[in-house]
């Protein structure tokens, strides 16, 4: 399976799925990884591992949809069939998500539907949430809305600040995201509606 991922940042989520197919425990690729940011260290991540490192400037395209059919140009144009949201910070529109139908997925770092948006974990700690986690979800045309494909719980320590709570919540990150890439990769989600079931290995 050909995947691309989008990210804007670090790219933490990225490595993660890096580390696990070269693990030898995740059967895709990573056609492409793209970025809306020059700088974005997820790009770097991406080079050091022999990927094709794409920047795609926001400011170059008129709107979000001239944006998108940009980005669906470039990873059709690397084979995609799945493409990974992982930290990518803009809002995707269904020009993006008509020509993956079913086949965008992004992580959140809160129990949605609580907390969707940015500053999740911000917004846990002033909520005062006692457990808070993560959400891989398929991605539809609304914020952090899509069907949920899995969800990690830690929970909410009393001298927890943005910081360490983000921190417990990325280790589950890492585990979540290249699960539901295999789970993709297997072809053992089945969407029906707003539900995702997870089908037996080899069913
Ligand atoms: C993660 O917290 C993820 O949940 C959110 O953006 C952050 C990306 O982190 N969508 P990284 O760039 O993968 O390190």
């Amino acid at each position: 399976l050909a995947v691309g991922v989008l990210v804007s940042g670090n790219g933490s989520n990225l490595q993660a799925i890096i580390d696990r197919i070269e693990a030898d425990s995740l059967p895709v690729r990573i056609a492409c990884v793209i970025s809306n940011k020059a700088d974005a260290f997820g790009l770097e991540r991406a080079r050091k591992h022999g990927i094709p490192a794409i920047h795609i400037d926001h400011r170059a395209h008129g709107g979000r949809e001239s944006y998108d059919a940009a980005l669906v140009e470039t990873l059709r144009g690397h084979g995609v069939q799945l493409v990974v949201l992982a930290g990518f910070m803009r809002i995707v529109t269904s020009v993006l998500l008509n020509a993956f139908p079913n086949a965008v997925m992004n992580i959140h770092p809160a129990l949605l539907p609580a907390f969707p948006g940015l500053h999740a974990q911000a917004q846990a700690l002033r909520y005062g949430v006692k457990f808070s986690g993560c959400t891989v979800h398929f991605v539809d045309e609304g914020t952090d809305t899509g069907p949920i494909i899995i969800q990690a719980v830690v929970p909410v320590l009393d001298d927890d600040d943005e910081a360490s709570l983000s921190a417990r919540i990325q280790v589950e990150e890492h585990r979540t995201y290249p699960e539901a890439v295999r789970l993709f990769a297997e072809r053992r989600l089945r969407i029906e509606g707003r539900k995702v079931s997870m089908l037996p290995p080899g069913a």
